[in-house]
């Protein structure tokens, strides 16, 4: 059966959280307990994909964020300024729910938060992301994201990379 296709939106009041289930319980907490919160505190934007603006099909977060000039890779490092940090926006987190998973969700949030820190006007070098385990590293790689060299659960995409945003 084909589907709607997806909105994709600041989460607003409308967004039916309590059901959601991506099979990560932190990631599922986060979405009913706390992401208002720190919405409203500014310490996180959160954008939701949803096919009938209600039902939460995916969801991600976006907060500014930096790295430091020491901890990327040397290649990296040596064409950038020799301040200690670099600008960055922090994908906090990004979790698709189980009956929306292998159908592309996951890849088109991230392109979707590549495309909006890439268009800020607030400049940043890079896009990064903490992953939770190394599933979740290995997704990030296969999207082009590089690891830092000595936390490799930490990777960026530099935003001067993305292409027709
Ligand atoms: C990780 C997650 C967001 C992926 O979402 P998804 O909608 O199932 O992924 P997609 O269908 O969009 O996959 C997009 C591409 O990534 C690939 N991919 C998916 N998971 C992958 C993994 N763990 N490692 C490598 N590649 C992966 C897919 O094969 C696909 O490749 P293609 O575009 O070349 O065909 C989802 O599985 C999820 O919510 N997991 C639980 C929470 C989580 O781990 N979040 C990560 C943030 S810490």
């Amino acid at each position: 059966m084909s589907r709607a296709p997806f909105q994709l939106a600041l989460l607003d009041a409308a967004h039916e959280r309590k059901t959601f289930n991506s099979g990560s319980e932190p990631l599922d907490r986060y979405l009913r307990e706390q992401v208002t919160q720190d919405v409203r505190r500014r310490v996180a934007a959160c954008f939701v994909a949803s096919e009938d603006g209600t039902r939460v099909a995916g969801y991600y977060t976006l907060a500014s964020a930096s790295l430091l000039l020491a901890e990327l890779p040397a290649s990296t490092g040596k064409k950038l300024p020799r301040y200690p940090t670099v600008p960055a926006v922090r994908m906090g987190r990004l979790a698709v729910d189980k009956g929306f998973k292998g159908q592309g969700l996951g890849g088109a949030l991230l392109a979707d938060a590549l495309g909006r820190a890439a268009r800020s006007e607030v400049a940043a070098y890079a896009l990064m992301v903490d992953a939770k385990d190394d599933t979740a590293a290995s997704f990030y790689r296969h999207h082009g994201f590089i690891a830092l060299p000595d936390s490799p659960r930490t990777l960026f995409l530099p935003l001067a990379t993305v292409q027709g945003v």
